[in-house]
């Protein structure tokens, strides 16, 4: 058997005495596209953070072509060809591709300025070796972020990388610019580049990846060639129990006779809304669909009163209503979970429940008090029924995972009970059970007669979810499908690209 280039073994890691990895091990082969999958919270982000040296493990070893390394701080991951592609962070979108690949390094001239026409020479010698199509020249923040992915690999292989890690690299890409990735990594992997891939979508594991490992609890279940396993058995050995439900659509029952309960007429807002007009009905869950960058996010920023409206008109339980804010939103009945969740509605520094009951607060006092018990009860139900991992309804909301973070700000919104819901993407970033208990809670919040519009970039929740779905293009709705007449995810996907 051929030395793998990674062997991470017996790696444990404990937080204030509680166990998050449990003498986990994991290898890497030259070349290969390694998926690391698990729940959220299952520890995949501490055992990467561990490899980069974010975080020292309590217990276990790392080799690097076998031999024994010891990785203290990214320096050090950095000198054992390890880096991990940051989807957006470290890039700087006014300078130029040259001038992100080279940024804070050589080569620089006497008073430390980027000297571009060497950093434009080298620049382009890499893309073209590694054959990735982008004009050295140009300013990041003008290219689409399938590209500013691709600039990071750049960057990180120009520093020597062999080992990249991508933690769920396509959340936000089109259809289109995952392909480009995908085509990408497996150029990278022909050269020997080996790729650790972290994500909760189901089906891009079985196109891109070699092998999988799987944790559960902090401990591996398994690592198997992706030939041998099945994504039934992924999903089992990933929830540590059958899952037969996932992503399985009933048809719902209720009126679309009498008045909608939001319409929205001839909205448009910014460049990207040019022309929006749909009707939602009470008790009806409404998909939207659409290419990334089609408009879909903007209209809900604009029907929610965050961004200006340019023209048109919105009404709610047939009355005309102007709304400036999203105070005014929120007065008219509506509840808005925004796409970048973490950014937008949680507080790091607070805890769990502080969290989940924050917009809650004047429905559960007694007298000038909070109602702790009632407070507590709350915050504990969502936990349990979203399954969010946490040592307790008191625990720092920074210090939970990715994805449990995500389930934190839904349950809070979910927790409000407001009459008409929008959700924009509520299943990124969250593993496959909870993404099966959302679209449960949803059609819950429908069936007592909320009312719900969904976006959602991932079509097998959208088609789990939706009565009807609404495709957005640039800015207008193209077509409107019961989803009935829906009969599979590539029907769907045909009435998205077919404008
Ligand atoms: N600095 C910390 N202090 C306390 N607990 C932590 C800290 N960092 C991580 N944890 C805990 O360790 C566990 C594993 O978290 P980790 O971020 O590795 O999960 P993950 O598998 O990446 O999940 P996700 O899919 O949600 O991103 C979680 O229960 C988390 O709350
Ligand atoms: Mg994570």
């Amino acid at each position: 058997m051929e030395q793998p280039l990674l062997s991470m073994e017996g790696i444990s890691k404990s937080f204030n005495g509680i166990k998050v990895l449990d003498s986990v091990s994991f290898s890497l082969r030259k070349g290969e596209v390694h998926a690391l999958m698990g729940g959220n919270g299952a520890g995949k982000s501490t055992l990467m953070k561990i490899l980069t040296g974010v975080y020292q493990a309590d217990e276990g070893e790392i080799f690097i072509e076998g031999k024994k390394v010891s990785i203290n701080d990214t320096e050090d991951a950095k000198r054992n060809y390890i880096s991990m592609i940051f989807q957006e962070f470290s890039l700087v979108p006014t300078l130029t591709v040259a001038q992100n690949i080279f940024l804070t390094r050589e080569p620089k001239n006497a008073i430390g300025i980027l000297n571009d026409k060497e950093c434009i020479a080298k620049t382009k010698e890499l893309l073209k070796e590694l054959e990735v199509d982008i004009n050295p020249t140009d300013i990041i923040g003008n290219l689409g972020v399938g590209y500013w992915q691709m600039t990071e690999i750049a960057k990180a292989l120009s520093q020597n990388a062999k080992i990249l890690i991508m933690d769920e690299p396509t959340s936000s890409l089109t259809k289109k610019e995952t392909e480009i990735l995908f085509n990408f990594i497996n150029k990278l992997k022909k050269k020997g580049i080996s790729i650790i891939y972290i994500s909760h979508r189901m089906d891009e594991i079985f196109q891109i990846c070699d092998r999988i490992t799987i944790l559960r609890d902090g401990k591996k279940i398994a690592t198997e060639s992706c030939d041998e396993i099945t994504m039934e058995t992924v999903i089992q050995h990933i929830v540590g129990a059958d899952l037969d439900k996932a992503f399985e659509w009933k048809e719902r029952f209720y009126s679309i006779e009498g008045t909608p309960i939001l319409e929205v007429k001839n909205l448009s807002s910014g460049t990207k809304v040019r022309d929006i007009s749909f009707r939602l009905y009470p008790g009806e869950i409404l998909g939207v669909a659409g290419l990334m960058g089609s408009g879909r996010s903007e209209m809900v920023r604009a029907i929610f009163g965050i961004d200006p409206i340019d023209g048109g008109e919105i009404f709610v339980k047939g009355k005309k209503h102007t709304i400036k804010s999203p105070t005014d939103a929120i007065a008219a009945g509506l509840a808005l979970i925004p796409e970048d969740r973490r950014m937008q509605g949680l507080i790091l520094q607070h805890s769990v429940k502080e969290n989940i009951i924050l917009p809650i607060l004047s429905k559960i006092k007694k007298g000038v008090f909070l109602d702790e018990r009632k407070a507590n009860k709350i915050a504990e139900q969502f936990v349990e029924r979203l399954n969010i991992k946490t040592d307790d309804i008191f625990k720092t909301a920074g210090l939970l995972s990715g994805g449990n973070q995500q389930k934190i700000v839904l349950a809070k919104w979910l927790a409000n009970n407001p009459d008409i819901l929008i959700l924009d993407e509520p299943t990124i970033g969250v593993d496959i059970a909870a993404k099966t208990e959302i679209i449960d809670i949803i059609r819950e919040l429908a069936d007592s007669g909320k009312s719900i519009l969904v976006i959602s970039s991932e079509l097998p929740e959208l088609l789990a979810v939706s009565d009807r779905i609404i495709v957005v293009h640039e800015g207008r709705v193209v077509k409107e499908l019961k989803r009935k007449e829906i009969d599979s995810e590539e029907v769907l996907q045909h009435a998205i690209q077919g404008y």
